[in-house]
Formats: structure tokens, sequence, C-alpha cells
């Protein structure tokens, strides 16, 4: 495409102002700049604008409770709370085998930025602060090696791989991907570590402009959660996992520091009521707590974005069994999903036009068109155009979806906050959770651990939910310290 070719589709598109410093530009800016131009397609941006803008999608965005709206239906969800013994370990034999057949592969979203962190390293390097010092990735890699082992040695099957299949963004590939090379690949085989990269879209102003980062750079940024559909075809992921035999795969949110990669439990419970989609959800801690909700809409599954809850959804309560009041809506994602690769082989039919745009208002430095001054704004002033990972699950059926509650305190405590602002969510609740979690399973398998000792840190390669502990038994563990064995 030629200079004036792009320039014509920008024109055509309302978009031409992005041309307005380009006669300013060395040779070697506007070549680049044209090359970014060129990745863009004005008019679906200018399309995406008029929807999102447009002032009776603005005026809804925030969602009424309408009779279409309401909790999941009994016979799309279960629970670890209630649910038999016998059940679980079904579900759990279920899973092992699918893993032990090498069958199993896990994706982690890795592209968000952690702006509320206040860090600008990608969240899993993040060091919550445990006694080892060890980040998110480590843990998590660390998760994925026990695993491997248990079920190998579980199942007597022989070598045991699950692939991790990482998605970053712009802003994050690089140092995600320095990061695992610095620790040699926290000992995993780095040819089951795969990156790919999802999409960016441009920054818009609120009359729906593409906003300038300089003269010669269009401001971008990553196309939300939901940009994993696109990329999972478009980096070839797809015939990847196809290649490898992988046929379910569970994907989940890089700031969890509980996080059960690969769950046996969670696997077989989809597998076994043969779903396409299946999500893993924890009781609502209160009705401001700043999580998604899964529900049913339209008898469809859904997830209602906290962002988009309106304060009567949030508070409603009805009369629980017990006789006290319950949150009506109380099924909160923790973005733990589950996908056949059936169901994700048929994302080429349904990503460009299904799902819809979210807008986040943001402070976005840019560049003022009328005196060409770089502008640092102290309120939002533009907007980031995000898709959500679970925005596709409208589309199925009831019938294809499933929900696991499972507990809080063992599979959910996410790193959102710098800490001592929020006073949770944060590098001290999550390294808490985590350590009174080691102490848990300590005591259950006979340990000794002194009231006074808030939690131990065991480390996940000593055991992946709390089993292979029992050479604890009568030890006594009177520091937090990481434990070996
Ligand atoms: C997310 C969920 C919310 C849920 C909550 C639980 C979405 C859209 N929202 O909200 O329903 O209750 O987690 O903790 O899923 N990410 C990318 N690329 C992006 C943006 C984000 O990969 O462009 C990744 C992040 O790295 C992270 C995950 O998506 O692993 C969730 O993003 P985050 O911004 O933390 O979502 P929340 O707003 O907390």
């Amino acid at each position: 495409m030629s200079y004036n070719e792009i320039k014509a589709a920008y024109t055509a598109a309302g978009q031409d102002h992005v041309f307005t410093f380009y006669d300013q530009l060395s040779s070697e800016e506007q070549s680049t700049f044209l090359a970014q131009l060129k990745s863009i397609d004005p008019h679906r941006i200018t399309n995406i604008a008029k929807t999102v803008l447009a002032p009776e999608i603005s005026n809804e965005s925030i969602i009424s409770v309408g009779p279409e709206i309401t909790p999941l239906p009994d016979s799309a969800t279960a629970s670890l709370f209630t649910a038999s013994a016998d059940q679980i370990v079904d579900w759990k034999k279920k899973g092992t085998a699918l893993i032990a057949e090498n069958a199993v592969a896990v994706v982690l979203l890795a592209g968000g930025q952690g702006t509320r962190l206040g860090s600008t390293a990608p969240k899993g390097c993040f060091d919550i602060g445990l006694p080892s010092h060890k980040s998110l990735f480590a843990l998590q890699a660390e998760r994925i090696l026990s695993l491997q082992k248990v079920v190998a040695h579980s199942t007597g099957s022989g070598k045991v791989t699950i692939p991790w299949y990482i998605m970053t963004s712009g802003p994050t590939r690089a140092p995600t991907q320095a990061f695992f090379q610095q620790h040699s690949y926290f000992g995993l085989e780095e040819e089951n570590i795969i990156f790919f990269e999802q999409g960016v879209l441009p920054c818009i102003d609120n009359a729906g402009k593409i906003m300038l980062e300089t003269k010669s750079k269009v401001a971008v940024a990553p196309d939300g959660n939901g940009g994993i559909y696109r990329a999972l075809t478009e980096a070839g992921v797809l015939k990847d996992l196809k290649k490898r035999g992988i046929r379910h795969l569970h994907a989940y949110c890089v700031d969890n520091c509980l996080v059960r990669m690969a769950d046996p439990v969670f696997l077989g419970f989809a597998a076994s009521r043969n779903v396409s989609v299946a999500t893993k959800s924890v009781p609502k801690r209160n009705p401001t707590e700043n999580v998604g909700l899964i529900v049913s809409k339209d008898n469809h599954p859904a997830v209602i974005e906290y962002s988009e809850i309106s304060d009567e959804m949030a508070h409603r309560t009805v009369a629980s069994v017990e006789g006290t009041s319950a949150l009506a809506f109380r099924t909160a994602n923790i973005v733990n999903h589950y996908y056949s690769l059936a169901y994700l082989e048929t994302i080429p039919t349904w990503r460009e036009n299904y799902l819809p745009y979210h807008v986040a208002k943001k402070k976005i430095p840019c560049i003022d068109l009328s005196s060409g001054e770089t502008l640092t704004p102290s309120t939002p002033n533009g907007i980031k155009l995000e898709q959500f990972i679970f925005d596709c699950f409208p589309q199925l059926n009831m019938s294809e979806f499933a929900n696991l509650e499972v507990s809080r305190d063992d599979e959910f405590s996410p790193l959102k906050n710098k800490a001592g602002t929020v006073g949770e969510d944060d590098a001290d609740s999550s390294r808490a959770d985590l350590m009174k979690q080691g102490k848990r399973w300590l005591l259950a398998s006979g340990a000794h651990v002194p009231e006074s000792i808030l939690g131990v840190e065991v480390p996940p390669l000593l055991s992946y939910a709390g089993e292979n502990l029992e050479w604890t038994k009568g030890l006594t563990f009177d520091t937090e310290k990481e434990i070996s064995k």
C-alpha cells in the first residue's frame, strides 16, 4: 500500500488527522509511521468508535437486572462444598487420566499491564514477599512441574508434559521472555513453554478519533484478554495444540498465587460433563468486590463484569437456606476457564464479529493536534478499547457450559492493588493466603505448627494441592520459612 492509498483510507474513515505532522517527520520516521498505519484498519476503528460512543449504548452500559438475567441454573453448576467425596475423587481420576495422556495444556493470560499495582514489570515477575521471594511465574512453573510428577507417579505413565502457552502483549512480551530466560525456564523444558502475543488497538478520544502518542506513532493498547481468541488462531497456537494432541485447555489469570493450573478435579468435572466451556467460581466476598458475576442471560451463560453491574444487582439479596439473607448474585468469576479444543476450533467462524468492545476511560499521554505538544493528562482523556475473554460465553447453550464452585481459601487470592492502598487483594494478602494454606496442609498431614505462626511456605514443588506431605507427620515447623524435604 502506498502513502496515497493509506492516506485515502484514513481520510475516508474520517481519521486523516493522524497525518497532521507527517510532513515534519524524517523519512525514516515516515516509513515506520506508515508501517504502523498500514497495520490498522481505520474503518474498523471508526465503526467500533461509533458503536461504543453511541449515546443509547453508553446510557445502558450499567446493566440493570432485567428478567433475562438470573443466577445459573442448578443443572449447570456443581460445588466442591456440596459434592460428595466420591464424586470429587471421580472427577480427579478422570482429569488425571487426561493429563497422563498428554491431552491437557494450560494457557496463561499475561498481557495485562498491571497499572493498578503501580509496577511497570509484567505482573508475573512480581515478588509477593514470600520467604523464598519466588515470583508468581516461579510459583506457577513449579506447580506445573509438580503436577507432571504427581500424575506420572500416580498413573505409572511415562513422560507427562503439560505445555504452557503464555499470552503476552506488546508491553509485556520482551520482559516476560527475558525473565523466563534469566530463570532458565524455572526447570521446565523450553520447548514446552510457548509465548504468543495478543493484538493491540488504537486508543481513541471521546469523539472517536484515533490518538497520537507521538507525531509519528499512534497510541495503542492491548486489545483486552478477549484478544486471546484472535491470537490463538493468528499466532498458530491452535495448530500447535492439535499437533501435540491436546484436547483440553485450562486458561487462567497471572495474578492469582493460589491458581491450580490444569487442576485434575476441574478438568475431570468439565470433561465428564462433556461441555465446551467451564468456569470455576468462588462465592462473592461482599456486594462491592471487584469481580465479574457468572450468570444466566436469556438462558445462555454470561459474565457481567464488575464495572457494568448496577448497584441494585450487586446488593440484591435472597433468603438463604439457613434463613439468613445471601447475595442473589454471588457466583464470582475467577478467570479459570476450561475449553475443549473442539470449541476453540470454531473461533474462526465467530471471532471477527461476535465479541463486543468495552470502553476503559484512561489517562493517555498524547500529542495535542493544534500545538504539537505532548499532553500528560491528570484525568481520563481517552478510551482504550478492550474485548473480554468471557464475552463468547453467550453463544453457548446452557447445556454446553458448566461452573464449579471452589473454595476461595484454597484457590483464589488475586494480586490487584499496591500494598498499603486498598488494604485487600495485594501482595500482603497474597502472601498471607498462600502461607496460611501451607500451614493448613501441614496440620492436616500431622505436622505441628505453633499457633503464633501465621503460615508456612510450602513450595509447589513439594505439593501441588496438599498431597505428598505425609513425611512431615510429627515434625514441628516453627518458622514461616519455605520448608524443604
Ligand atoms: C478479571 C475478570 C473479572 C474477574 C477478575 C478476577 C475479565 C475481563 N475480567 O478482572 O471478571 O472477576 O479478573 O480476578 O476477565 N489480560 C491480558 N490482556 C489484556 C488485559 C488483561 O492478557 O489486554 C490478562 C491479565 O494479564 C490478567 C487477566 O487478563 O491475567 C485479567 O486482567 P485484569 O485486568 O487483572 O482483570 P480484572 O479487571 O481484575
